[in-house]
């Protein structure tokens, strides 16, 4: 038997009558799991059924000197996007046999480095598409229509009554969607393109198959093409070595003066700076982001700017989903323990999970 194997069937002995539930047999060798959060409560009845779960309630987030400290001891990891899972984390958490990460995106965490130490990464796909999809839209919408920029007049007492030429934005509908990173949550965004009768091209690593083609109405293009003949880029990719900085200042310089750019994705998938150069310069019409390079940060130049939306890492940001995100991680960590291969597992055939 493999090492990986051996490691998680050596937690299969909790598991003894699946009537009696979890690790009935001694309850004095729950196994124990860090929270990085106190968790919404159906995430916490799942958790608490099985394990002895330390939860970091205070309001500030937990340091990293404090998480390094508290996991020492832990069978199990859940945390947010928020805090990073390296090596020296895991080097620091002997015992640790899992990392669920609320989120769907996992840059947060080092896949390989968990492999090594044989620990199980997870995430959480599919149960957030249509919210943060919503929300790319929401975006895409006060962007293009100047909301906020009217929102403040209104709020200030500056808005001098109706005229003809007032904030006069780019229109949506009929226009050109280009998705860059056509996964789950860039389909939903040009799912909903559909009914804006949109013209919707979009980029990715790999084509999606013709009939997913033909029912979203997209067209594959090239990321030159996407870039010169898009009025509205919405990114979608992961953040990768290859996707750093894919919104450089070179690409920026392909779009149409009348274009704008909405960043749900990962923050550092756009060079800031670059961005605010090419705001500066008319080079693209606006941005609407979600996300940023060095949150919770943005660059300085980019707060005062009218043309940019500005909105805190909300796109998933439901309570519905992110209750769903919450309990998926926490259903990972419950597979694992009972000797099942979590379903959002990341690295389970590295680990020879079955
Ligand atoms: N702002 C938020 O709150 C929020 C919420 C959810 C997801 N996200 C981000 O959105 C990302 C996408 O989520 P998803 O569930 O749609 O993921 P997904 O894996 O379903 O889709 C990602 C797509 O990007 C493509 N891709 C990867 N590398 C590429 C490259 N170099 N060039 C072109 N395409 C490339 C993949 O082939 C895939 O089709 C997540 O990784 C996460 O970082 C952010």
């Amino acid at each position: 038997m493999n090492r990986a194997v051996a490691r998680f069937t050596k937690v299969a002995v909790y598991v003894t009558n699946p009537a009696q539930g979890l690790f009935a047999r001694d309850t004095l060798t729950k196994p124990k799991i860090l929270s990085t959060r106190p968790l919404f409560p159906a995430a916490r009845t799942v958790l608490d059924q099985h394990f002895e779960v330390d939860y970091w309630a205070p309001a500030e987030r937990i340091s990293r000197d404090e998480l390094l400290k508290r996991v020492a001891d832990k069978d199990g990891l859940v945390c947010l996007l928020t805090e990073k899972v390296d090596e020296e984390l895991l080097a620091a958490a002997p015992k640790l046999r899992i990392a669920a990460t609320v989120s769907v995106g996992y840059d947060n965490i080092d896949v390989a480095a968990c492999t090594r130490h044989k620990v199980a990464a997870t995430h959480t796909p599919g149960v957030l598409d249509d919210t943060t999809a919503d929300f790319a839209w929401t975006l895409l919408m006060a962007i293009g229509r100047r909301l906020l920029e009217g929102d403040a007049w209104m709020r200030t007492g500056t808005w001098p009554g109706w005229d003809l030429d007032q904030l006069v934005g780019g229109d949506v509908w009929g226009k050109t969607l280009g998705v860059l990173g056509f996964g789950r949550i860039g389909r939903g965004v040009a799912r909903r393109a559909l009914g804006f009768n949109m013209r919707v091209i979009y980029s990715d690593a790999v084509r999606a198959h013709e009939g997913m083609e033909r029912e979203l109405k997209a067209e594959f293009v090239d990321r030159d093409t996407l870039f010169r003949e898009s009025d509205f880029i919405s990114l979608h990719v992961p953040l990768l070595p290859d996707t750093r900085h894919l919104i450089s200042r070179e690409n920026l310089g392909k779009m149409k003066r009348t274009a704008y750019l909405v960043n749900t994705s990962r923050g550092p998938v756009v060079d800031e700076e670059a961005l605010a150069e090419a705001l500066e310069n008319k080079i693209i019409a606006g941005a609407a982001l979600d996300v940023y390079e060095h949150e919770p940060l943005v660059h300085p130049a980019l707060l005062p700017r009218r043309d940019v939306i500005l909105a805190p890492h909300i796109a998933s940001a439901s309570l519905d989903t992110r209750t769903k995100m919450a309990v998926m991680a926490a259903e990972n960590v419950v597979a694992l323990f009972a000797g099942r291969r979590p379903p959002n597992a990341l690295n389970a055939d590295a680990l020879g999970l079955k």
